[in-house]
């Protein structure tokens, strides 16, 4: 009766074991669903001038816009964090010199990865972007 006893409570154990380690692996594997991205800037649509760009120079933001449409991109260098200053053409880095095409990709270093390109949601005739 006693070794029945001790196999019920290893079992039990070693389920319990099993169900907590399971949830808690399922819960870090399982993205989270609700992630709700803030809002760093916002603008009407209208305001970002074909071919140009409207810069949040606090939230280092550029919302430009191009023959595909409205787009956002960060203005954090991602050589070491300096902010890009947006010209006509392109977009450079005052502190080491990176040069970004109006698409964020590298056209000099020393950045060797691109601009991050934000995500822009259109609400009625306003534009936000989210970070
Ligand atoms: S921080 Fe922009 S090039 Fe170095």
């Amino acid at each position: 009766m006693e070794i029945l006893s001790q196999s019920r409570r290893k079992f039990i154990t070693t389920l319990t074991l099993l169900l907590t380690s399971g949830g808690l692996l399922a819960r870090f594997l399982t993205p989270r669903m609700n992630v709700r991205r803030r809002v760093l800037a916002s603008a009407p649509a209208a305001d970002v001038p074909p071919g140009g760009a409207l810069l949040f120079r606090a939230e280092r933001v550029a919302l430009m816009r191009d023959d595909s449409g409205l787009y956002a991109l960060s203005l954090i260098c991602t050589h070491l964090g300096c902010t890009v200053v947006v010209t006509e053409d392109a977009l450079s880095c005052p502190c080491h010199g990176s040069r970004f095409d109006r698409q964020g990709n590298v056209l000099s270093g020393p950045a060797d990865r691109g601009l991050e390109r934000l995500k822009v949601e259109i609400r009625g005739e306003r534009v936000e972007v989210l970070g």
